[in-house]
């Protein structure tokens, strides 16, 4: 399991903020596939520091309920990301602190892998969702790994990353076994923003993602050092970029 009550809650901001036009295509992006109707009331499941609680209220007009077990995390969120129409919640997917059928839509962004109990999760998720609400899984799949150029530093990396995910496949079974419809693909979504590689790297040496939990220090130093001496020599270059895996589930009506 991953700590985020301690260092990785102090430099997650710093090291996986998004701007603010990275926050509206992501919510451009969520409105595609949730309901139609506005306000739409919207869980943030996993919330996190609040990278984009505060957005989807803006989008989908309110209520949104961020939920998130890390005490730190919350408190960061509650600080730094308060918005009139938006409540941080402590709680976890597997008991989700709201009613039946209270939202219209619940977005887990690159949280599902970290549950530790995914069928309850997704159980909760059905349970929470309005007949005909929408769930979105923004998340890697282990059968659909981005090729990311950072990999090349720390061997182990891909595999561990890869260790750390389902399949398409595996979340497609998991999501109707808990009475969720799925999509057949995850759908693929254009959001990041170029950034040089002196930006990349700014950003991750911080170890803000939870990749780096998982490497031996050796590998981290070693990779960490290459990076560096890569970025400074060509500090303009700027870095690809990858579009991003959505599966989009549903609550039959
Ligand atoms: C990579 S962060 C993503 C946070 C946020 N969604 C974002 O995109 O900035 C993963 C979050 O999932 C939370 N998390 C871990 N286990 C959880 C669980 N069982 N239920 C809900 N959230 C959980 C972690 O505390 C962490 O804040």
């Amino acid at each position: 399991m991953v700590d985020y009550d301690g260092r990785l809650s102090r430099v997650y901001a710093a090291g996986r903020g998004m701007t603010g036009d990275e926050v509206r295509r992501w919510t451009a992006a969520f409105a595609e596939y949730l309901p139609a109707g506005r306000p739409l009331a919207i869980l943030d499941l996993g919330s996190g520091t609040g990278r984009l609680t505060p957005g989807l209220a803006d989008a989908f007009g309110g209520p949104a309920y961020g939920v998130e077990p890390s005490d730190r995390m919350r408190v960061i969120a509650e600080e730094t990301a308060a918005h009139p129409a938006v409540t941080y919640l402590r709680g976890a997917a597997e008991e989700i602190p709201l009613p039946e059928a209270s939202v219209d839509g619940v977005l887990m962004f690159l949280s599902f892998h970290h549950f530790r109990d995914q069928p309850r999760a997704l159980r909760e998720v059905r349970r929470v969702l309005k007949p005909g609400g929408v769930a979105l899984l923004r998340s890697q799949f282990a059968d659909l790994m981005p090729d990311l150029f950072w990999y090349d530093y720390f061997p182990s990396a891909r595999v561990v990353d890869a260790g750390m995910y389902l399949t398409v496949e595996e979340v497609r079974r998991l999501a109707e076994a808990a009475g969720l419809s799925a999509a057949d693909e995850p759908v693929w979504v254009d959001t990041e923003q170029a950034r040089t590689f002196s930006e990349v790297h700014e950003r991750l040496k911080l170890r803000a993602l939870s990749t780096f939990e998982h490497l031996p220090a050796a590998e981290l130093e070693d990779g960490f050092r290459r990076l560096a001496a890569d970025a400074e020599r060509d500090p303009d270059k700027v870095m690809p970029l990858h579009p991003a895996a959505m599966l989009v589930l549903s609550r039959p009506r």
